[in-house]
């Protein structure tokens, strides 16, 4: 079914493009910075450049110290509410991480991508241009030893602690980029929060058919629309639906949702007293004068302080917005509400009959008396049945509230930097947390039991493809936006993973009791990714390098269903395409698997013609299995992809499956998938392609796919880059 407003993608073919749009599409007239940076990102720190390194050498307690300062130094270009910063700074922090999604990592604080458009100009990041500036005096005295990604994160905590709150910890180690992400998709709709009604659900099929892998219900917000679906303030089921599928597509639960929630509102306002329509451009469409900043006001009184206007939405959630309490839930469940609107014309609940020592004081002069009010969202928390169960528990144990909030608010601002040896400082917490995917340390193996179990492999009787596949199998969900998965754990052995289709459950159950029953004293992690040593050596591939000392998980330090979100629907690698439909073509997803794993375009290319002869594809299937001598590392699969006596043609109309015919004879030689001809197809691949079929190819290939596979084998040894850190 197409949406209103004619959308630009059919539905029903269920192709779009990887990237959707881009900030091309929204902003034509920005400066085409990358024509500079053509080989790769612009870092002006330079690749030597260590952050860990740089992190360490920091007066940490004065960092904190003058964040607290910063706290209550309210500047005139843009008056404090209530003489504090701290609820500002905590809405830039958690706009920071809250664009995290788990379904492909991406997103989140770790890089400190507010920054860059579109970000910086998300309609629901309105004003906070004004936040991150406020921290600059700070980012520029201590320079590179704090990033601006851990700066938001920290500014964040700090605000909280300042006001009394509850937190958990701290760790740094978000190294910053100076570029937008430009492998993100961001959605394909041609309409933002604030220019319609369009949004990412398909009236036809209801919530369900939220675009995976988005997390937000429409561009430019950061989980859903605060008045209500579309704006609507009467459809509550279609909020508390929206609330709790977005939350869930952050990794978080309906008690750390409505934790999070009302802690977050304990504090600060909503800013909407006056029309919006007197506001200009965000900041990346904004005038050259601004300098950076957006939304700036055309009236005298310059659209600050009392004339504030952020969401639309005005006033304080509690009578005190700048302390941690347990007013939201008293205010939220004691009253009863009515719909209103803002000045901005917001829609927006207030107390019915609310006693004067309710009410809020104004941000701008606490004199002056005003309603507290909750949004759409909020008032879910009180009429959604679940949440209000856990929104009455809360309010009758603070100790619980305030526990539940400071873990959840620790979880949001950590949860995309992988596995906790990556934390620095000294406010890391002790405690191991189920959503770090813990892994118990390992211990290095001798050089004489590497050498005692991979001749037990050899003589195992597994043959290469067995041990390639599985190897491969156990590293490569690893993904480099949010540091989970890989070989590490051995999490492959454990469910969900030893369950999943790709990885052809019965073989590899066979394939790892074998392992189990010959590795000794070795992990099975790491006796798994030597098999792969082996595999490889026994190939042809000469010698392969092997680091070991990885841990093995238990089934109780795995989240189950966040290890779910891990599973590939396709891996081009293994040649492999699951049943279920995909929104964009196989090759594609190839392009996104691999750019998960940090691999190259000659990376890529070198592992999946190398992986092909080895034999690695899901199921045996002879796709692109171009070679007459399985299981050796040869260049057969560039060599027959470009040979012009190959006439191809898709066998049906799905265009994933195809066949080559010699161009004489019309005999049947090879079948192909997407993922194979495309290395034939498109003119960059082909060009990359080139390369190992001619002269010197074969020994080019055997270099280069040894390099790429370590790479992805050593993907996530962070218990070892990360060791000097921690002395
Ligand atoms: C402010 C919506 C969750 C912390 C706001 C504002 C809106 C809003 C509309 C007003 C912005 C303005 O006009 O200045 C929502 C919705 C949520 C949500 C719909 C989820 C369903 C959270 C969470 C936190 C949080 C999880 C933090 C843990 C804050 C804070 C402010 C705020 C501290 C006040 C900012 C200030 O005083 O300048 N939120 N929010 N919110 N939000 Fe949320």
């Amino acid at each position: 079914g197409s949406i209103e407003g004619g959308c630009p993608v059919p539905h029903d073919g269920g192709v779009r493009s990887l990237l959707g749009r881009t900030n091309k599409d929204w902003w034509p007239d920005m400066l085409a910075t990358e024509i500079l940076t053509p080989n790769g990102p612009s870092n002006p720190l330079g690749a030597d450049f260590d952050y860990a390194e740089a992190f360490n050498t920091i007066d940490y307690k004065a960092l904190k110290a003058d964040l607290t300062a910063l706290m209550t130094d309210s500047q005139p270009w843009w008056p404090a509410d209530y003489g504090h910063y701290g609820p500002f700074f905590i809405r830039m922090a958690w706009h920071a991480a809250g664009t995290y999604r788990t379904a492909d990592g991406r997103g989140g604080a770790n890089s400190g991508q507010q920054r860059f458009a579109p970000l910086d100009s998300w309609p629901d990041n309105g004003n906070l241009d004004k936040a991150r500036r406020l921290l600059w005096p700070i980012k520029q005295k201590y320079g590179t030893a704090i990033s601006w990604a851990d700066l938001f994160i920290l500014a964040g905590n700090v605000a909280i602690e300042s006001m009394g709150g509850p937190t958990f910890g701290f760790g740094g180690g978000r190294a910053d980029v100076f570029e937008p992400e430009r492998d993100i998709y961001w959605g394909s709709e041609d309409k933002w929060v604030n220019e319609g009604v369009q949004t990412r659900i398909d009236p036809e099929h209801g919530f369900e058919q939220i675009e995976g892998p988005l997390a937000a219900i429409q561009m430019g917000l950061i989980y859903v629309n605060p008045e209500g679906p579309q704006g609507n303030p009467h459809n509550d089921e279609g909020m508390a639906r929206d609330m709790k599928e977005t939350f869930r597509r952050m990794a978080m639960n309906d008690e750390e949702t409505v934790a999070l929630t009302a802690g977050g509102h304990t504090f600060g306002k909503a800013h909407g007293n006056g029309d919006a329509s007197t506001l200009g451009a965000a900041p990346s469409g904004g005038d050259i004068t601004a300098m950076g900043f957006g939304w700036v006001s055309n009236q005298d009184h310059g659209g600050i302080g009392e004339h504030t206007i952020t969401s639309g939405i005005e006033g304080a959630w509690t009578n005190t917005p700048f302390e941690w309490s347990e007013n939201y839930f008293r205010l939220l469940l004691d009253y009863d509400y009515e719909l209103v609107q803002s000045p901005a014309g917001a829609n927006q609940w207030q107390p019915i009959d609310q006693k004067e020592e309710d009410m809020a004081p104004a941000a701008w002069d606490p004199s002056i008396k005003v309603p507290t009010m909750m949004t759409t969202a909020d008032m879910q928390l009180k009429r959604d049945p679940e949440y209000r169960r856990i929104s009455e528990k809360f309010r009758n144990d603070p100790k619980a509230f305030a526990d539940a909030f400071a873990r959840a608010w620790f979880k949001l601002t950590h949860r995309d930097m992988g596995p906790k040896t990556r934390y620095l400082g000294p406010e890391v917490p002790a405690e191991d947390l189920i959503w770090q995917d813990p892994v118990p340390a390992g211990t290095m193996p001798s050089d004489a039991l590497v050498s005692e179990v991979k001749q037990k492999i050899a003589d195992s009787g597994l043959t290469v493809a067995q041990l390639v596949k599985t190897a491969w199998a156990s590293a490569s969900t690893y993904r480099k936006t949010d540091y989970r998965g890989g070989a590490n754990g051995a999490r492959i052995a454990l469910a969900p993973q030893k369950d999943w289709e790709v990885n052809e459950p019965a073989e590899l159950k066979k394939v790892l009791d074998t392992l189990d029953g010959l590795r000794g004293d070795m992990s099975l992690a790491d006796a798994i990714v030597l098999g792969g040593v082996v595999g490889l050596e026994q190939a042809g591939a000469g010698k392969v390098p092997f680091t070991g000392g990885r841990g093995d998980a238990t089934q109780d330090q795995t989240d189950v269903e966040s290890f779910d979100w891990l599973e590939p629907e396709a891996d081009a690698f293994r040649n492999y395409l699951g049943k279920k439909k995909l929104a964009v073509k196989t090759e594609e997803m190839m392009l996104d698997r691999a750019s998960l794993l940090g691999l190259s375009v000659p990376e890529m290319t070198a592992l999946i013609g190398g992986l092909r002869v080895l034999g690695a594809n899901h199921g045996d299937s002879g796709h692109g299995h171009f070679t007459e001598q399985s299981g050796k590392l040869t260049n057969d699969y560039f060599v027959n992809l470009l040979d012009m006596t190959n006439v191809w043609k898709a066998t049906d109309d799905s265009q994933q499956d195809f066949v080559a015919t010699d161009r004489k004879d019309g005999g049947e030689k090879w079948k192909a998938t997407r993922a194979d001809l495309i290395f034939g197809s498109n003119s960059e691949l082909r060009a990359v392609a080139e390369v190992y079929a001619q002269k010197g190819g074969e020994e080019k290939l055997k270099a280069d796919f040894v390099k790429a596979w370590t790479k992805v084998m050593d993907a996530d040894r962070f218990d070892l880059t990360m060791a000097k850190y921690h002395k």
